[in-house]
């Protein structure tokens, strides 16, 4: 266990399609209270536990954490915990303008802004809510200035709705230091209607690339990691694929998400989570509660992504708004 994902809240002011769609997601979808959510004390003083534990990496996630009310408290709690290395933030980036500088004071050391294409109406069919790119792209420069780049942009690519235009974003971000990472799109969750054929596989994604901007692969920054690194063969910086569908890597897995309200999740296709919560609730001291956190560990077998094929798309898995990319 190396790397936490931390989600904050399961709302979002987006409706992505593949992740949040509008009619499994409307007005009366049953949304955390703030009342059942982990305080950002109790949140920081399980981050220090599963610190003890080996973790280095911490992610803030959601659904949208800048949602979130002075969501930089929580950063500088969290990075007050000496033994973490990494505190990244992954978001829709239309709230960075306002946020960006103080959560580079508090600490975050980076971030991750998902942007699905630079064209307004393909954003908007993916994203399904009044957003222009320059709003996205607006988040990605306060955060370049603020100091919390290079930035890394996330693209979930679907074939016939945003696959024609994954060529100009990679051309767009070419030689400007940020990394875009395109995104096979996964059967998260049980609400999006995922289909195999509307993933694009990373093979052909390279192809399409390769074609205008000659690529070569480079080898990861750390074992482990998720997107696979290719570069621009003219200096022009690099470009990552998740392959999470067709070169899947649960084997070299080492991340744990926590859920707003204090569950915690050993796979992001997880049916269900460990309760650290009640614990807390019960007075349990660390070390009772960094026992819980081992077993749970321990216990783990998650390869979902690696027996996708073998499963029917039976059972109820945890929604990507909840628990985090
Ligand atoms: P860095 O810390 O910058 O290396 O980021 P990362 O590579 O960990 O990337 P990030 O957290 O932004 O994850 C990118 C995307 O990969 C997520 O949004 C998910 O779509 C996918 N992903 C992350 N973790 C997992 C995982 O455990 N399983 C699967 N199947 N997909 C994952
Ligand atoms: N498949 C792949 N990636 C997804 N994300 C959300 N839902 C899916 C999905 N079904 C990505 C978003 C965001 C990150 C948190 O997770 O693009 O960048
Ligand atoms: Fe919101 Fe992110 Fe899910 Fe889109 S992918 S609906 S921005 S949580």
């Amino acid at each position: 266990m190396r790397d936490l994902r931390v989600s904050v809240t399961d709302r979002c002011n987006f409706r992505c399609t593949y992740c949040m769609p509008r009619d499994a997601f409307g007005p009366d979808h049953p949304f955390l209270s703030r009342h059942e959510l982990l305080t950002y004390e109790q949140t920081a003083r399980l981050v220090a536990i599963f610190a003890g534990l080996g973790v280095r990496k911490v992610r803030v996630t959601g659904g949208e954490p800048l949602l979130r009310r002075d969501l930089h408290r929580l950063v500088g709690m969290l990075a007050a915990i000496k033994p973490i290395e990494d505190l990244a933030l992954t978001t829709n980036g239309v709230l960075l303008p306002e946020q960006a500088e103080r959560l580079a004071e508090a600490g975050l050391n980076r971030v991750t802004v998902s942007l699905d294409s630079l064209d307004d109406n393909v954003l908007r069919r993916m994203v399904d809510v009044e957003v222009h790119v320059a709003d996205v792209l607006a988040g990605i420069d306060a955060a370049s200035d603020a100091g919390l780049g290079p930035v890394k942009i996330n693209a979930v690519v679907r074939r016939g709705v945003n696959d024609h235009t994954i060529v100009d974003l990679v051309r767009h971000f070419r030689g400007t230091g940020h990394i875009v990472r395109l995104i096979e799109y996964m059967d998260v969750g049980t609400t999006n209607g995922w289909r195999l054929d509307e993933v694009v596989p990373a093979r052909e994604m390279i192809e399409r690339i390769g074609a205008e901007m000659p690529l070569e692969p480079i080898d990861p920054n750390y074992r482990g990691e998720v997107a696979r690194r290719w570069r621009h063969r003219d200096g022009g910086g690099e470009i990552g694929i998740i392959t999470s569908v067709t070169q899947p890597f649960c084997s070299a897995c080492t991340r744990a998400r926590l859920s707003p309200e204090g569950r915690l999740f050993t796979c992001l296709f997880a049916s269900s989570g460990h309760d650290l919560r009640s614990l807390l609730n019960d007075g349990a001291d660390d070390e009772r509660l960094a026992r819980s956190i081992r077993e749970a560990w321990s216990a783990r077998e998650d390869r979902y992504s690696e027996v996708r094929t073998q499963l029917t798309a039976r059972g109820r898995r945890i929604e990507m708004s909840y628990i985090g990319g």
